[in-house]
């Protein structure tokens, strides 16, 4: 069977070299006689993938060692919640910038247990821009900064890392993380849910400074503790091993393509000529500002909206798949994640230019 191009927005294609090694691995791992996904996470073959799995992550990311690595469940919107019951330390508030459908969904989780001061918001302009940095008000007595690097949805992503005014800043880096080369020292926090470039869904990373540890609200579930976690190796009760494994393999599968260095260069030249393509012709149209569109996931609409579902059936006919956007959004969405090959992009680019003359 040959394989589609899969642009998912999550969960998402894998990089095809991981999916041969998780095959040719699945029966029997490393003459064990078994599955990795039929022993114990206590037994020292799964620890010794879990720490690999850790030091890889510590490597590709430049991790500083005053960092601790956590690989939790629950998901990013688990993360919208377990911020504010760790990062409040004693206050009472949180600031929060929103570009879109993600950072709304956190600033509805913080409220179960702050108030959100809502430091900048580009919803008036229907989150088609990152709101000017000289128009955000950021509380000094609010616990932290969040924002959402990458939105997923509506196709925003920060292209650098915004100043939080001595606050801890806190990220939802879910769609970009390991898209591009970070200064981790910046922030105080960074999750991300691996459905996108780390691994398959049910595994979620937490990167987050030591001082920021310990002081999580009373009442806070142990398995959203970051402490009790830190203190377990993230092993308070049975993680997926399956997925951490599947984890592992792909941040093995991203160092051999260079690091983070290598696959930036690869995604902006992916981004680059879809974005070209779009706004050379009057045909295809992408409405965010230039300089805050995402290099991960590209959303787009055609001048006739009649002719979505053609434009669909004909992609998938050519192998080109999920290309549907969002459904609160509509028009489409490419997703081109890290494990999207090159060669993925320039099909697609070739399909919008054949379905334009046939149809335009
Ligand atoms: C930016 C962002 N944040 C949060 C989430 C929610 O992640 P999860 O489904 O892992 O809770 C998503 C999922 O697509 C996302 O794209």
């Amino acid at each position: 069977m040959a394989r589609v191009y899969n642009f998912s927005a999550g969960p998402s294609a894998l990089p095809e070299a991981v999916l041969q090694r998780a095959r040719d691995e699945l029966l029997d791992w490393r003459s064990t006689g078994m599955s990795i996904m039929e022993m114990s996470h206590r037994g020292k073959d799964f620890v010794a993938v879990a720490e690999k799995s850790e030091a890889d992550l510590r490597e590709l990311l430049a991790i500083p060692a005053n960092y601790k690595v956590l690989f939790l469940q629950g998901g990013a919107t688990g993360q919208f919640a377990a911020v504010p019951m760790n990062l409040l330390r004693g206050k009472t508030k949180a600031c929060y910038v929103n570009t879109g459908l993600w950072s709304e969904k956190a600033i509805g989780e913080a409220k179960l247990f702050c108030s959100p001061d809502i430091a900048a918001s580009s919803k008036e302009s229907g989150f088609t821009i990152i709101p000017s940095r000289s128009d955000w008000r950021i509380d000094p007595d609010a616990a932290y900064l969040h924002y959402t690097a990458n939105e997923t949805i509506g196709g925003v992503e920060f292209q650098d890392i915004p100043d939080s005014a001595g606050l801890p800043l806190v990220c939802d880096m879910s769609s970009n993380i390991l898209s591009r080369p970070l200064d981790v020292g910046r922030f105080g926090l960074i999750y991300a849910g691996a459905q996108k470039n780390m691994g398959p869904a049910g595994i979620t990373v937490v990167i987050v400074r030591e001082d920021l540890v310990g002081q999580a609200l009373p009442g806070t579930p142990s398995i959203f503790d970051y402490k009790k976690q830190a203190d377990n190796g993230s092993m308070l009760n049975t993680p997926p091993t399956y997925v951490w494994y599947l984890l592992g393999l792909v941040l093995e599968w991203l160092k051999e393509q260079g690091g983070l260095a290598a696959i930036e260069a690869r995604n902006i030249r992916k981004a680059e000529k879809l974005y070209a393509t779009i706004d050379a012709s009057r045909y295809y149209s992408n409405p965010i500002e230039p300089d805050c569109r995402s290099r991960m996931n590209v959303p787009f609409r055609l001048a006739n909206a009649d002719l979505e579902k053609v434009f669909l059936a004909e992609a998938r006919t050519a192998g080109l798949v999920n290309l549907e956007g969002h459904r609160s959004v509509g028009g489409f969405r490419a997703s081109i994640y890290n494990a999207m090959p090159e060669e993925g992009v320039d099909a697609l680019i070739e399909f919008m230019g054949e379905f334009e003359r046939k149809h335009g």
